[in-house]
């Protein structure tokens, strides 16, 4: 970057982060091996704790893996649309066709998941196994950040998901993690059945303040 850039956005940068959306209608079309490698490749360029680069990545493409992982995630979101169906007030910053239509989404992944081209999933690798898997979370999350902005600007569709990864044991069991490695998204990838377009979120003005907040 020349100093004369500095400060000037990139359109294209800003115009795939605005609409990096959820993708859970994916075609079944393989996606090639080449894609799926520079999505790694990508997530693996972003920020770690003290730069230790402890993620590491599955690409699952096997269809009996796949199927496994896809029934864990089908039990456990059948139990999160009933229970948002149930209780409306647990997306109360949706409006009633806007949850729908993502509780319909999640269904549709959930029936789905067992035919899409690849399921990544994200993972750390630790010294020993660790107590508290969730503390180390904050390293991965930027690599997973990555790979969507990545899979998004090559007009993949994905989503981070973390149903399946509840059921830690039997997930981690089906993708053959030692004990010093733990999962913490899965991504299905494909090509989109749906359209990107704006993703909707809060007004800035409601979620930042300068100096101090009250
Ligand atoms: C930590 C995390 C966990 C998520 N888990 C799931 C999941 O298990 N299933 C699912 O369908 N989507 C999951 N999502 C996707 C979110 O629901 C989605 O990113 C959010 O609704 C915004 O969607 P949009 O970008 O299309 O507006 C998860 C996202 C994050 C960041």
């Amino acid at each position: 970057m020349t100093e004369s850039t500095v400060g000037t956005p990139d359109p294209g940068l800003f115009e795939v982060m605005y609409s990096c959306r959820a993708m859970r209608r994916l075609d079944t079309r393989p996606v090639a091996e080449e894609l799926l490698v520079k999505l790694i490749d990508a997530a693996n360029q972003a920020a770690s704790g003290g730069n230790r680069q402890r993620g590491r990545w599955i690409v699952v493409r096997d269809p009996a893996r796949k199927k496994a992982i896809a029934e864990l995630n089908h039990a456990v979101s059948a139990d999160f649309v009933r229970a948002r169906i149930e209780r409306e007030e647990q997306l109360p910053h949706h409006d009633a066709s806007t949850r729908s239509r993502m509780l319909d989404a999640v269904l549709y992944l959930a029936e789905h998941m067992h035919s899409y081209p690849a399921l990544i999933v994200a993972c750390l690798e630790f010294d020993e196994r660790p107590d508290d898997i969730a503390a180390g979370g904050g390293s991965i999350w930027p690599g997973v950040q990555n790979l969507l902005l990545a899979a998004r600007a090559l007009g993949l569709g994905a989503v981070p998901t973390t149903y399946a990864i509840n059921r830690r044991e039997e997930f981690e069991a089906i993708i053959g993690l030692p004990e010093t490695m733990a999962a913490y998204t899965l991504i299905p990838v494909g090509w989109p059945l749906g359209r990107f377009g704006p993703v909707t979120r809060r007004r800035t003005s409601e979620i930042m303040r300068f100096d101090h907040w009250a």
